[in-house]
């Protein structure tokens, strides 16, 4: 999507689309708002009458559509804002995703935002325009490779000054720019993430970490089946045994901008499918286990926007890739695997895989590279759905200033993150008799803790963070904010604008 910024008023210009924020009126506020003197002189006065009819309420997602009646363009579309006393960035970003959604279908091509309307009750012009990025993009999206007709979207997305606000327009530009590349990269993420299983094999997500290796002059290595083998990645090779698509390791480096000297390491769960393995899944909604790669996938689009961004620290992204299928050859409840750490796996479940892969993904970060930090992005437990819903992600952190850092990166990008107590308790429930951890407890407890102290034990004590996306990695009915708009299934693309902005803003430790 291209995102000009323009200096007149949104008005002046002959969108297809002129979108105005309109904030939650009382019930007994009968004056016309002056703010919206100029949308309804384009209406003719229909804007006017709406009010007085009590139509425009202004709430949360609420679009009103009104053609324009002075020649220019074809329509304005007012946006309810919620309430002023609950106004945030995140208010703009799921207005903006309103109203492009509204907009699907009708053949609007250009839309313009009157930034003036957003920018208001402490949400300055920067953020407001920020945030209208963030919400046109990401609530225009469609995942349209397998449709064989589509009516096409909103291609462009101005943000229009206006006199009032003329004198941000440098600082404004500069963040559009910023912020157009991040969820950009969040589109593309959502691209290979909405990939069937069929077609995203570990090899595919390979050629996906080639070609950006490629794009942005990154290095890349993908350890094959063999190759693992030699290595000693017990894990991931038993994950994949079920398949005949082989598993993958990839590991993709960023080296970091002018900031350098600081190493942080993404390790993503690329499960491409996850059936459970001998510990079969029930059969209903299955199909949403071809989301299972989502951490590895979000771990790819980091790597992209770091590039892109050229932000400070060095990145290395971990990809554990692997399918997790029933046959013949399949790792098996009873198993005891080795893993490259040296620490056995007693496998009670199958289909707890996402923590066997990421056992050496999160021991080759920390042998290999002596990060500052690891940071794990996974689809990793059902209890954190259970825990925490669609909408919020878990995580589990070592170390309080990384888990501050993670807070308060969330709070700017308005993806809910909240952390999770990780403690002996938990840690005593995944000892195994036979090996050093087993993959799934005795007593179904804590779910999402469990599987955070088993991954623990293969990180040291290397400043660490386990982000559980299981639940924001992709909508269902419920849950759609900003997120894809057409579908009701469909990748999210959650954690990369938060991860990143996150690496962004991090200083180096003294
Ligand atoms: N991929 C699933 C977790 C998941 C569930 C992701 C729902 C997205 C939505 C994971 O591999 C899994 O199956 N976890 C099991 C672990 C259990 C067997 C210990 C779970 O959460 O039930
Ligand atoms: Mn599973
Ligand atoms: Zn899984």
């Amino acid at each position: 999507m291209k995102v000009p910024v323009d200096r007149r008023d949104a008005l002046e210009g002959s969108a297809d689309a002129v979108v105005s924020g309109l904030f939650e009126r009382a019930d007994k506020d009968d004056t016309f708002p002056r703010a919206l003197a100029r949308e309804d002189a384009a209406s003719k006065g229909l804007v006017q009458a709406a009010w007085k009819r009590k139509e425009l309420k202004g709430k949360r997602r609420e679009v009103t559509v009104f053609h324009r009646a002075d020649g220019r363009g074809s329509r304005i579309v007012l946006v309810g804002l919620g309430p002023k006393n609950r106004y945030s960035a995140e208010s703009v970003r799921r207005a903006a995703a309103e109203a492009v959604k509204a907009l699907k279908g009708k053949g609007a091509r250009t839309v313009a935002f009157r930034l003036p309307s957003f920018a208001a009750e402490g949400v300055t012009a920067e953020a407001a325009a920020r945030a209208l990025v963030d919400g046109a993009v990401l609530g225009a999206y469609e995942f349209v490779k397998y449709r064989s007709s589509s009516d096409g979207g909103v291609e462009e997305s101005a943000i229009h000054l206006g006199e009032e606000l003329i004198r941000d327009e440098a600082v404004v530009k500069k963040a559009v720019v910023d912020e157009l590349t991040l969820a950009d990269t969040v589109v593309w993420t959502r691209d290979i993430a909405n990939l069937p299983a069929d077609t995203a094999t570990p090899e595919r997500l390979a050629e996906e970490a080639r070609a950006l290796g490629k794009e942005f002059g990154l290095k890349v290595t993908v350890f094959d089946e063999k190759k693992l083998a030699e290595m000693g990645c017990g894990g991931i090779l038993a994950v994949g045994l079920g398949s005949s698509h082989p598993p993958r390791m990839i590991v993709i480096e960023y080296p970091g901008g002018s900031r350098r000297g600081r190493t942080v390491a993404v390790v993503g769960k690329g499960i491409t499918f996850d059936s459970g393995g001998i510990s079969l899944k029930p059969g209903a909604r299955m199909g949403e286990m071809k989301f299972d790669k989502s951490g590895a996938v979000a771990t790819l689009g980091i790597l992209r926007a770091a590039a892109a961004l050229e932000i400070g620290p060095r990145v290395v992204g971990i990809l554990c890739c692997a399918e997790n299928l029933p046959s013949g050859t399949a790792y098996r409840p009873g198993d005891v695997v080795r893993t490259l750490s040296g620490k056995t796996i007693e496998v009670l479940n199958t289909d707890a895989e996402g923590r066997v892969v990421l056992s050496d993904g999160l021991a080759y970060a920390v042998q290999q590279y002596k990060p500052d930090e690891v940071i794990d992005i996974a689809t990793l437990t059902g209890a954190q759905v259970v825990a925490l819903g669609d909408d919020t992600a878990g995580f589990v952190a070592n170390d309080d200033r990384l888990a501050q850092g993670i807070l308060t990166a969330s709070a700017a990008t308005g993806e809910p993150f909240w952390r999770m107590p990780l403690t002996d308790f938990h840690r005593e429930l995944v000892k195994s008799d036979i090996g050093d951890v087993r993959n799934s407890t005795e007593i179904p407890v804590a779910g999402m803790l469990t599987a955070a102290a088993f991954l623990e034990t293969f990180v040291g004590t290397t400043p660490w963070a386990h982000l559980d996306i299981a639940g924001p990695a992709y909508t269902n009915p419920l849950t759609r904010k900003y997120q894809p708009a057409y579908q009701n299934i469909g990748a999210t693309g959650f954690a990369v604008r938060t991860v990143v902005r996150y690496l962004e803003a991090a200083v180096p430790r003294s």
